[in-house]
Order: structure tokens, then sequence, then C-alpha cells
């Protein structure tokens, strides 16, 4: 089973905190697979931090960003890519990502993903209103577009990352 999902890319969607970035490391670490972290390439050619580039540029420059950078990615092979939690909104994104892997929708419940990203600073969605009711309402926003992208579902509510990876590699 794990050959099948070495010989295509992986795409990890779903909202901020899921779980994408622990789940592509630990592929990385277990399978050896190479990683793509959308969010920290982007920030590195821009040379500085995502909520700067919101702050600088706006969100629309950060979507392009995302959506030529997903196209690069798309001649690469055998890597998991750690999207960031707006990629699958845009309908090109999902197409793109549908041509050379296989998406894997992480999801969470508002609650763990408040918990899971109270700490962290650099989500510019989330400074200004880090709250279960904004999560979920925001969650709510996006859920439609995040299932209709996902070739796969799973949920990590509860879940360590050895039984997430575990799951993902029975499931792709
Ligand atoms: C965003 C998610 C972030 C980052 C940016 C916007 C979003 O990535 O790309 O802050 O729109 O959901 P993570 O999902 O890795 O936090």
């Amino acid at each position: 089973q794990a050959e099948k999902l070495l010989d295509q890319n992986i795409f990890l969607i779903g909202f901020m905190g899921c779980g994408k970035s622990t789940v592509a490391d630990f592929l990385n670490r277990e399978l050896s697979m190479e990683v793509i972290e959308m969010d920290q390439i982007i920030a590195k050619r821009e040379g500085m931090s995502i909520s700067d580039i919101f702050e600088v540029h706006g969100e629309a420059y950060f979507r392009e960003l995302e959506t030529k950078l997903l196209k690069e990615v798309g001649s690469c092979s055998r890597v998991v890519v750690s999207c960031g939690g707006g990629v699958a909104m845009r309908d090109c994104n999902v197409a793109e990502m549908k041509k050379s892997g296989c998406t894997v929708l992480l999801t969470a419940c508002p609650e763990t993903i408040l918990q899971r990203t109270k700490d962290d600073h650099d989500r510019p969605l989330l400074e200004k209103n880090k709250s279960i009711e904004f999560i979920a309402e925001l969650m709510e926003k996006r859920r439609e577009k995040y299932e209709a992208a996902a070739d796969i579902i799973i949920e990590t509510d509860g879940k360590n990352k050895k039984e997430i990876c575990e799951e993902l590699v029975r499931k792709v």
C-alpha cells in the first residue's frame, strides 16, 4: 500500500490547524517522502512572513502566489505538499492538484483547531479573531469546497499523528 502512496503526489488540504504540516513531517520521516510546505516556500521567496505578505500586498496577491507555486509543483512527482488552508478554495488549484496526485482532506472540529492554533502568530486570517465562533463560521463557509476537492477525507479529532498517517496509507 505504501508503494501506491509513494507513486504519486499527495496534496494535504484542509483548514488551518487541521494537521497538514504534522502529517507531512511524519510521512517525510517514516516514508522518506519529500515535503513541499507551500507557506514556507512563499514566505521565503517573498522575504517576509505570511502575515506581512497579507498586510503589504493584500490577500489577492498571496492567492496568486499560491496558484503559481502549485503549477510548479505539478511537475514534481512523489512529493507531499502541505497546502495553505485556502488552496482548495480555487477550482483551478483543485484541477492542478488532481492532475498530478491525490488530495487528502484533514478535518477537525473548531475546538481542536483553536487548541492547535492558539499560540501561533503567522495566520493573518485568525490573527484578529481567534475564537471558536469565527473558526466555525469560516469552516462552514469552506466546507463544501473542501469536501468537493477531496479524494480522501480523514478526521483527525482525538487521533495521534501515527494513527492519522496509518489511515492515510490505508485509504490512498
Ligand atoms: C490560510 C491558511 C494558512 C496560510 C494563510 C491563509 C487560509 O496556511 O496559507 O494564512 O486561508 O486558510 P495553514 O493552513 O497552513 O495555516
